[in-house]
C-alpha cells in the first residue's frame, strides 16, 4: 500500500472538473500563488504563514516539488480552466497505509471564495482519495471561527464528528477546530450536484 501511495502520488494525475483542473505543481505557479499567499486573510486560518516575498514562494513550490519527487502525499494546483489561472492549492497532509486513511486541506485566492470552487475540488479529492488512493477514510480539520470551510466539508457529504478543544496553536493563539470525516461507503455528491 504504502509504495503503491508514493508511486501515486510521484506521478500525480491531473483531475478535470467542469470548472476546474487540478494538476501537479509547477515552479511557473509563483506569481499566482505569491499573489494569495500574501494575503494575510486566506493565511489566517491555515498552518502556513504569509508569503513575506516571491522569494518565500519559490521556496514554497521547490519543496512541493521535492515532495513529489518523494513520493510523499502532496498537493495539487487548482487551476480555473477558463483563464488558466493558478487560484489555489488543495491536497492530502498526510496518508496512514496501515489503516488507509488521510487528511485534506485547501486554499483559495480571496477573490475566488464564494463561488463554490473550492467544493468543486474537494470533491474531486475526495473522489481521487477513495478511487485512486482506495482510501478507507478521509478527514478534514477547520478552526472553528473558519466556519465558510465546515460548510465545503459538509457539501461535499462529510460529517462533522466533533470539536478538538486547543488543537492548534495558530498564528499565536491555541484554537479549537471541528473535526470532519467522509468513509468510503458514505455517499459522495453525484455529478451533477457539484459538476465533478
Ligand atoms: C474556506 C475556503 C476554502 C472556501 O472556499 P470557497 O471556494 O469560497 O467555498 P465554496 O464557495 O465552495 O463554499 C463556501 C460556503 O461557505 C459559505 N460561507 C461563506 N462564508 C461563511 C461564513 N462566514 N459562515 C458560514 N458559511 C459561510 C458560503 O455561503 C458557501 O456555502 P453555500 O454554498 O451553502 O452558500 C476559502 O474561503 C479559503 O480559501 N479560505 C482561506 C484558507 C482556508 O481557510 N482554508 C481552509 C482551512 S481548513
Amino acid at each position: 500500500m504504502q509504495a503503491y501511495c508514493q508511486s501515486v502520488f510521484s506521478n500525480l494525475p491531473v483531475l478535470e472538473t467542469r470548472r476546474l483542473r487540478l494538476r501537479p505543481l509547477t515552479m511557473r505557479d509563483e506569481r499566482d500563488m505569491y499573489r494569495y499567499c500574501s494575503d494575510p486573510e486566506v493565511s489566517r486560518h491555515v498552518l502556513w504563514d504569509t508569503h513575506e516575498s516571491p522569494r518565500q514562494t519559490r521556496a514554497v513550490l521547490r519543496s512541493a516539488l521535492r515532495q513529489y519527487r518523494s513520493g510523499a502525499p502532496g498537493s495539487f494546483a487548482i487551476e480555473r480552466r477558463s483563464d488558466r489561472r493558478m487560484i489555489g492549492t488543495i491536497g492530502f497532509m498526510w496518508i496512514n497505509c496501515e489503516h488507509r486513511s488521510g487528511e485534506v486541506g485547501y486554499s483559495l485566492a480571496r477573490d475566488c471564495w464564494n463561488q463554490g470552487y473550492a467544493t468543486e475540488a474537494l470533491c474531486a479529492v475526495l473522489r481521487f482519495g477513495f478511487e485512486t488512493l482506495k482510501l478507507h477514510r478521509i478527514e478534514a480539520i477547520h478552526e472553528s471561527d473558519n466556519p465558510a470551510s465546515g460548510r465545503v466539508m459538509e457539501k461535499c457529504g462529510m460529517t462533522r464528528e466533533g470539536t478538538l478543544r486547543g488543537r492548534v496553536f495558530n498564528k499565536g493563539r491555541f484554537s479549537d477546530v471541528c473535526l470532519y470525516a467522509i468513509l468510503r461507503s458514505d455517499p459522495l455528491p453525484g455529478n451533477n450536484d457539484f459538476s465533478v
